[in-house]
């Protein structure tokens, strides 16, 4: 009997131990699992933009939206002109506003506009107009392209986009 007494807190204790041995484990596997989700939610949060940056710098043209991107008066229908338009874009789940760069030439004396997006195909630099060259000259990895667009050498997988445009109320839409 006295013997049964004196084991029974023994055996409190041990439970007791061992109840807060599983504590500590638990609250080892909570720190372990809210570590790992603020690391995902972090490595999200930091390698999205910088996808986005490596990927594209202006916005890309898939938006739908027609913008008014310049009046023709701004515009010389003899020259490859670089238009930059604001514009409100999705950025993963911001909502915030993006410019975009263009490039618009005539083919007839300003009645309509070929319109580029400056975006390269490569790796989404701002290509950049050469007028004593006659082409575009990306400044990242040395892609060229044609005035229409064209790929002339470089790693760029294909031309530069053109965009659907109007004209209207003496000014060039375009659709991005
Ligand atoms: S981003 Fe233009 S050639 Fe690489």
């Amino acid at each position: 009997m006295s013997e049964l007494l004196v084991g029974q807190p023994n055996i409190d204790v041990d439970n007791e131990a061992e109840g807060e041995s599983k504590n500590v484990l638990n609250r080892r596997q909570f720190l372990n699992i809210t570590f790992g989700a603020v690391t995902g939610v972090s490595a999200v949060a930091i390698g999205l933009p910088a996808v986005h940056y490596l990927n594209g710098h202006t916005v890309s043209a898939s938006t739908g939206k027609w913008v008014e991107a310049a009046q023709l008066s701004a515009l010389d229908p003899q020259q490859v002109n670089r238009v930059t338009y604001r514009i409100r874009a999705k950025d993963a789940w911001r909502d915030i506003e993006r410019e975009g760069v263009l490039y618009a030439y005539s083919e007839d004396s300003g009645a309509s506009y070929v319109v580029l997006d400056a975006t390269c195909s490569h790796l989404g630099c701002v290509v950049r107009w050469k007028p004593a060259e006659n082409h575009f000259a990306c400044p990242c990895h040395a892609g060229h392209f044609t005035r229409e667009g064209a790929v002339i050498d470089g790693p760029a997988p294909h031309a530069l986009v053109q965009l659907p445009s109007r004209i209207e109320n003496d000014a060039l839409w375009v659709q991005i």
